[in-house]
């Protein structure tokens, strides 16, 4: 029986969520990995056991198959272990627009960017309550803050979404008294990883200029120090900051134009 707490980590096989298995890691938490590449998964669980004096446990899964929470957590379960904390991480942007789309395509993204993230913080946010302790991390967005626009579709809505439902866990729980029970949605802008080859971006973001990149290592350090804090919300990097403070302020019309301006950048609208 260990006294190590459990992180369980979605989409840790790449960029935000590998940085956050070994951020977490190297903090002395146990590591729960999952996202459908089984062969990296096993491979960073090797390098984390190898370098912090910690345990894994790899779940191949993926999440838009409608049992992906409940084989999630009976795994775990299985190896005699309760979810302390959780980072809802994995996500993708899809390509096309809704016009040019299956339905099939959009209800996969709506499974494994929110209602899997939703279910899985329901799940295990009463074993956390009870205990005294939890940690839920949801990687949001900057997109979460701009105008919707051409192919952003349910990007935009869904990491907003994100936001709104990890202040309101916030909210909950500390009305509730589980004062150490946090939640935080982080909302990185542009971030080294492997999100725009996925989504086929990574011409066009690579003539962005550099200043608007976040390497993956601080933002998730701004995220693991925000929950410890209790902090609702996240925007890591002065630059992000700074564009979340102007969809604030800017008129919306004048926001929609700049968005709409920038989004073929960032949103491969072919079908
Ligand atoms: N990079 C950015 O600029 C940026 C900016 C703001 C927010 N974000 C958000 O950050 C999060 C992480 O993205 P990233 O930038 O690290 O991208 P990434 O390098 O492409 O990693 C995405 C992760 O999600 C997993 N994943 C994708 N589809 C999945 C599915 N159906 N089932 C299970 N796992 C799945 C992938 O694993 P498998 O392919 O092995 O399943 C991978 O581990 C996402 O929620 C994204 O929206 C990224």
């Amino acid at each position: 029986m260990t006294a190590r707490k459990l992180m369980l980590i979605t989409g840790a096989s790449a960029g935000i969520g590998a940085e956050f298995a070994r951020q977490y890691a190297a903090r002395g938490w146990d590591i729960a990995l999952t996202a459908r590449r089984a062969d990296r998964l096993e491979a960073l669980a090797r390098e984390l056991e190898e370098k912090n004096r910690i345990s894994t446990i790899v779940i191949a899964k993926d999440l838009a198959a409608s049992d992906s929470v409940d084989t999630i957590l009976s795994e775990i379960a299985d190896e005699g272990r309760v979810v302390d904390g959780i980072v809802n991480n994995a996500g993708y942007g899809l390509t096309g627009t809704f016009f040019n789309t299956k339905w099939e395509d959009q209800a996969d993204f709506l499974r494994v960017l929110y209602t899997a993230p939703i279910e899985l913080t329901h799940k295990a946010l009463s074993g956390m309550a009870e205990r005294g302790f939890g940690r839920i991390i949801n990687v949001a967005s900057l997109a979460g803050y701009t105008p919707g626009s051409n192919g952003h579709t349910l990007y935009a809505s869904v990491k907003s979404g994100l936001i709104k439902f990890s202040e309101s866990i916030a909210a909950e729980a500390k009305a509730a008294g589980h004062h150490d029970v946090h939640c935080t949605a982080l909302c990185p802008g542009f971030t080294w990883s492997e999100f725009h080859d996925v989504n086929g971006t990574r011409e066009a973001t690579n003539e962005m200029p550099k200043w608007m990149w976040m390497e993956a290592a601080p933002v998730v350090e701004a995220g693991i120090n925000a929950c410890e804090r209790g902090q609702p919300v996240i925007v890591p990097g002065a630059v992000n900051k700074g564009l979340a403070t102007l969809t604030r302020i800017l008129p919306e019309p004048i926001g929609r134009k700049m968005v709409a301006a920038q989004s073929r950048r960032f949103r491969n609208t072919d079908g």
